[in-house]
This record gives structure tokens, sequence and C-alpha cells, in this order.
């Protein structure tokens, strides 16, 4: 039996405090004008102290299962996508692991920048396709507001905060993700980096003092990168799918600058009403923008099940890809009503804390068994 993964489950989670271009200009010396002609993002949203790129994800991961009728109980496998992850290591998918109480499931985190969500999905599929799982979430979740320069009006203006979740489930049914494309060119890596703060420069006075962990950009040359792969990736994950550009309904590109985009719809001659773009709102939120921009495209009425899509981006690394999915939808299973409805969320994130906080202790009176045993 031929083995497909669809995408049965969906949800985003942004944070409620905006930054708009006036907002900004009270920070850096810059204007509303400039950065709408030149990005088109008009404002952005940026977490507060008690938010975080695990927290973000959590609950998009929730609403996503919710949508797709099934409990974490249920989850195999957890990746999440993202450029602000929450500690080096432990990965943020634990945590969110622990967050959400998917028990069954194992988790990583996949650092492939604002590429990162293209590339976890064709992972989680693949693992649904060989038979190895059933049932992904996949995350992208980003806090990029700690990572840049706040005096830097070159870098700050561009990104945001948020988080959006996928949920992959196996069918025989024909559909879900039809092919995907990854590529990397590390000798463009110093042209989006945040230096500072890894193995190769850890931690120092002068580090902090140089403003080394915060994103450093060449942005022309990034621009310009951009433009040309978009245009060549989607080109090639549908020649992968056998499917034409005409017979797409949608592109969902990563949500960078405007420009970007429509310079890689113009090399394409594709219809820019059939690109779906919500930078003006969000920003740059980097592994988050793609799904913030699907999710939105659903609950509008905009995308349906039965329609062919390209998802395109690329990021640092460099990195860029592409993916070739047909819209499922729940699949029908998911009908009966979910077992913990995603309105009583903060009840169940209670519980996960309190089991999370059982096994604290748990493993805290085992330690001082385990070592009167000694
Ligand atoms: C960052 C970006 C918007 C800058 O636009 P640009 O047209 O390339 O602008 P430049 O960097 O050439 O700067 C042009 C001028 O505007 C100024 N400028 C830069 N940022 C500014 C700001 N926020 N407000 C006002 N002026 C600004 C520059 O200082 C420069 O002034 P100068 O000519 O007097 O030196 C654009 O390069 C870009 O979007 N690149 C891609 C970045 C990206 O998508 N990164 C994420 C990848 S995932």
């Amino acid at each position: 039996m031929t083995r497909y993964a669809h995408i049965t489950g969906w949800g985003t989670h942004v944070p409620e405090k905006v930054l708009s271009n006036d907002d900004l200009s009270q920070i850096v010396d810059t204007n509303d004008e400039w950065i709408q002609s030149r990005t088109g993002i008009r404002q952005r949203h940026i977490a507060s102290d008690g938010e975080s790129t695990a927290s973000m994800g959590a609950l998009a991961a929730l609403r996503a299962l919710d949508v797709a009728g099934i409990p974490p109980s249920e989850v195999e496998l957890i990746i999440v996508a993202t450029s602000s992850p929450e500690h080096i290591f432990p990965s943020t998918a634990s945590l969110i692991q622990d967050h959400i109480g998917a028990t069954k499931a194992g988790a990583f985190d996949l650092s492939a920048a604002c590429s990162g969500f293209i590339f976890a999905v064709n992972m989680a599929a693949q693992a649904i396709r060989t038979g190895s799982i059933n049932t992904a979430i996949v995350i992208g979740s980003e806090t990029l507001s700690r990572l840049v320069n706040w005096q830097d009006r070159g870098t700050c203006i561009l990104f945001g905060d948020g988080a959006g979740a996928f949920v992959l489930q196996a069918s025989d049914q024909p559909g879900g993700v039809l092919s995907a494309v990854m590529r990397s060119d590390g000798s463009g890596g110093e042209l989006l980096t945040i230096p500072a703060g890894g193995s190769k420069l850890p931690a120092s006075e002068e580090t902090i003092a140089q403003g080394l962990h915060y994103i450093q950009m060449n942005g022309r040359e990034v621009f310009r990168f951009a433009t040309r792969v978009m245009a060549q990736a989607t080109e090639e994950v549908l020649e992968q799918a056998g499917l034409s550009l005409a017979e797409t309904q949608w592109v969902i590109p990563h949500q960078a600058n405007q420009r970007i985009i429509e310079t890689a719809a113009r090399r394409l001659k594709y219809p820019l009403e059939q690109v779906v773009i919500n930078l003006d709102r969000y920003g740059n939120t980097s592994t988050a923008s793609i799904p913030l921009a699907t999710v939105e495209a659903v609950e509008d009425g905009r995308l349906k099940p039965g329609d062919q899509v390209v998802f395109v981006g690329f990021g640092a690394g460099l990195t860029w890809g592409a993916m070739a999915v047909e819209w499922t939808g729940p699949l029908p299973k998911a009908e009966k009503p979910s077992l913990w409805p995603y309105r009583f969320r903060n009840l169940y994130l209670l519980y996960t804390r309190l089991r999370s906080g059982a096994l604290r202790i748990l493993r805290f009176l085992e330690g001082i068994i385990w070592g009167r045993q000694r």
C-alpha cells in the first residue's frame, strides 16, 4: 500500500502586542513610508515577557491538533523549525512535547533558518511515507524580537514574532505532500548570521560589546539571492510533482519582503492574486511565516481541499526550498468532536504542567533512592 502524508490540522499563535512602523520610528531613524515602500511591512507582533518560542509553538500545536481532531497522545514526532530556539539545548521541540503532553512523541529542532518549515514538513512527510510513524506535528515558532539589534534600522524593521503548526497524518488516499526541494549554499553563510553564542564565538564581554549576538545581514545580497532562488525552486518542485504552474491555485511564499515576492511572481509569470501575502501585518516571522500565511488562507476560505499549492522559502545558511502539496483538510475520522477542544486549552495546559511537575518529583525521589542503593 502506498502511504501518503496529508496536512490534516493547522494552527497559529501570535502575540497580542503590535509594533507599528510609526512606533519603530520612535526607536530608530526610520519612517513608515520608507519601510512600507522597501518591504511592504506595516506592523509586526512582539512577544511579551511571558511568551517564548516554546509557549507560542505549544499553543499553535494544540490548535492544529484540535483542527485535526486528534489528542496529543497520538503524536509520534514533533519537529520544531526555529531560528530563535529557547536554548542551544534542550531542543524547543522537547519543551513543547512536555507542554502539550505528547507522551509518545520523539522531538527535535531543525535549523535551516527561514526555509526550516518547508524542510521540517518534508522530513515529517518522509517519516510518514516510509511507515516509520503515522502522525507528526511540525511547528515554526520564532521570538526574533529578542535577537534583533533594536539600534540597527537595517534589520529591526523586518522581523516579527509568532508561531504556526501543521499536523501531518498518514493515509492511503493520494494527495498531501507531493514533492519537495531542499537546497543549501554555505558559502553565503556570512550574509545573514548571528555570529556569536555558538561554539565558535562563545559569549564573552567582547562579543556582547560588539553586538555579535544580534542578527547581522547584508540586505542587498540576500535580496538578490532570494529573488533568484524563489522562482527556480518553484519550477523545480512542480516538475518533480508532475504539475504545471497553471495547475496550481496558490503559491504561499516565505513572507520576507513584498518586493522579493513580486519579483519572483513576475519571473514565474504567476498572477499576484494567487500569491498569499500577509507580511504587511506580521513582518518576517522566519519559520512561522509560511504556516501563518497558510492558515490565514484556509480560514478566510481561499485555500480549499483539493487545491494544489506551492510553498517556497529561503533564508540564512544560505538555504532555500519548495514543496508542492495537494491541500487536504482533516481526515474523515476527525469529524467526530475532539476529546479536548482547544477552548479548554488553559485547563489542559494546567494538567500538562502538573503532569510535568509530578515527573520531576518522581525523578527527584528516584534519585534519592538510587543514591541510597549505590
Ligand atoms: C533590508 C532591505 C529592506 C534594505 O533595502 P535596500 O533598498 O536594499 O536599502 P539599502 O540597504 O540599499 O539602503 C538604502 C538607504 O536606506 C537607508 N536605510 C536602511 N534602512 C533604513 C530604514 N529602516 N529606514 C530608513 N532608511 C534606511 C540606508 O542607510 C541607505 O542609505 P544611504 O543610501 O544614505 O546609505 C532590503 O535589502 C531587503 O529586504 N533585503 C532582503 C532582506 C531579507 O529578506 N532578509 C531575510 C531573509 S529570510
